[in-house]
């Protein structure tokens, strides 16, 4: 079996200003470009470093660009939010869905990522759709049926071909910054339970997050399943994040 391009994307959360993005950038790309080139990177600033980050990158770039949300609609009335259009003009090559950070904060139901994972497709933006389960329902042994849930709720109005076009990320809520990342074999199960879901995941990258670190990414690689990582804390620093995708690929 071809073993499917690996993907790392550096999800920033609300850390780093424009000065610091541009900074960022200045170090990373050089490190970046040392790393093969069928390997995917991207970084997903905060949306007023976007324009920052483009022009740092340059176009044709080693590194891509991604989003952390956007919006359901095309334009209009809906104060604050930021159109998928809005990110094409920045090259904006993946948008960030459904992460537990939105699904608790923002109140985002499956219904309302849905429709952004389709926005997304629409305006040929890869949706990096991102689930996983609290620590209630692992202990509860419903991890593996909250994440398919959660995945159909968000896919099960695309076509095959539009769901063979999208990232899945599992992250458990629980590992979510807490430095207690999953089990491999665990994250592997949960991996390959959502990739027999629907024959358009054969072939799409389905990565880890939740405290992947430079120390313990290549363990995850290994996993048949698994293809990457989006990666919060450690994506912060240019060496750390250069490190942890150098040691994933190593092996
Ligand atoms: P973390 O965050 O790597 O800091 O745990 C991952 C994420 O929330 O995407």
């Amino acid at each position: 079996m071809t073993r499917r391009s690996p993907l790392f994307v550096g999800n920033w959360k609300m850390n780093k200003n424009a000065l610091q993005t541009r900074s960022f950038v200045e170090s990373f790309l050089p490190l970046a470009e040392n790393l093969p080139a069928n390997v995917g990177i991207a970084i997903a600033p905060p949306f007023t470093a976007l324009a920052a980050a483009a022009a740092a990158l340059r176009s044709g770039s080693r590194v891509a660009l991604a989003a952390q949300t956007m919006s359901e609609f095309s334009e209009g009335a809906y104060t604050g939010e930021i159109a998928a259009s809005m990110l094409a003009e920045f090259n904006v090559a993946y948008v960030i869905l459904g992460h537990s950070e939105r699904r608790f904060y923002q109140r985002e139901s499956d219904a309302t990522i849905g429709a952004k994972v389709r926005a997304a497709l629409d305006a040929e933006i890869t949706p990096i759709l991102a689930v996983g389960e609290s620590l209630e329902v692992r202990e509860a042994g419903n991890a593996v049926a909250h994440v398919l849930a959660q995945i159909q709720a968000a896919t099960g109005e695309l076509t095959e071909a539009q769901a063979a076009r999208i990232v899945l990320a599992y992250e458990p809520i629980w590992a979510i910054g807490t430095g207690k990342n999953c089990d491999r074999d665990r994250a592997q199960e949960i991996a390959r339970a959502a990739r027999s879901a629907r024959r358009a995941f054969a072939d799409i990258p389905i990565l880890y997050g939740g405290s992947m670190k430079p120390e313990n990414a290549a363990g995850y690689m290994e996993m048949p399943d698994i293809d990457g990582g989006l990666v919060g804390g450690a994506s912060l620093e240019a060496h750390s994040f250069a490190r942890l995708i150098a040691g994933a690929i190593a092996r």
